[in-house]
């Protein structure tokens, strides 16, 4: 059954592990929905996997309406969450709104706000308005010149007392779920004991209470591989195979076979 925003805490307090994955299009959305994956995310990560960027930078709020509707073609039993980009949520109430607004027409459930500060009036504001929100904190790619580079984050006591205080003031703002990204496994925990809301980490170990992947790292079809991914599949060796299987039989003309030609 498709989860509500509320489920999630309640899917905490039952101590009922979370499992998101991203999804970028149609073709594999339909494959999710017949998966037992709890929900999706269109996340800006698209702007590496799907368009080859190097940062999650270039994604706008077109690109991530695009995607969304996509993705929200292929599912009707999954609960659908769409990344606000990088400054989107940084012009203001009003244009934030709006930019929500533009996810949530092309079918997303909620959408996901990097960091909290500076955004937790946007996110009130959105949870008003009848917009669920999803916090990203930790390594949130967006503030990939500000970090400088993706670095394992919450390492210092102090970085370790702003995240769980951040934790505090997104569940505060109405946040239904928080996702944790590159974390030290005992950080991500006492973040979790800190809120009601259910911590869902990626790099962030199982003391958690779910857990997102990229699609594309988790099936092996990308050359990603931190330390947090485990590749599920060797999707890249099984489609190369496939690919080179064709290109044989093409050449050796056992394709195409009698039962695939059209005859008169
Ligand atoms: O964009 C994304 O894929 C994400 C996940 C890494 C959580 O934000």
């Amino acid at each position: 059954m498709k989860l509500s925003p509320a489920d999630f805490p309640k899917r905490k307090a039952e101590k009922s592990i979370i499992s998101m994955v991203t999804c970028y299009d149609y073709t594999m959305a339909c494959l999710i929905n017949e998966s037992n994956v709890d929900c999706v995310l269109v996340g800006d990560s698209l702007s590496n996997v799907m368009h080859g960027e190097e940062t999650t930078i270039p994604a706008t709020v077109e690109l991530m309406a695009l995607h969304t509707r996509a993705v929200h073609r292929g599912l009707c039993d999954k609960f659908l969450v769409s990344d606000m980009p990088f400054l989107s949520t940084r012009l203001g109430i009003e244009k934030g709104t709006e930019n929500a607004g533009k996810l949530i027409a092309q079918g997303a459930d909620a959408v996901k706000i990097e960091g909290a500060d500076g955004n937790l009036e946007l996110i009130s504001h959105l949870v008003e308005s009848g917009i669920p929100v999803m916090g990203h904190l930790g390594l949130t790619p967006q503030f990939y010149h500000a970090i400088g580079g993706y670095k394992v984050q919450g390492r210092s006591e102090a970085a370790k007392e702003k995240l769980v205080k951040d934790s505090i003031a997104l569940e505060k703002a109405g946040c239904f779920a928080i996702v944790a990204e590159c974390i030290p496994s005992d950080v991500a925990e006492e973040m979790s004991k800190a809120v009601s809301v259910p911590i869902i980490g990626i790099g962030g170990g199982a003391n958690v209470d779910g857990q997102v992947l990229v699609l594309h790292d988790m099936l092996g079809l990308t050359k990603f591989k931190p330390k947090f991914v485990r590749h599920f599949i060797e999707g890249a060796e099984l489609v190369k195979k496939a690919l080179n299987e064709y290109d044989e039989t093409c050449k050796n003309k056992t394709f195409p076979s009698e039962k695939e030609t059209f005859n008169k």
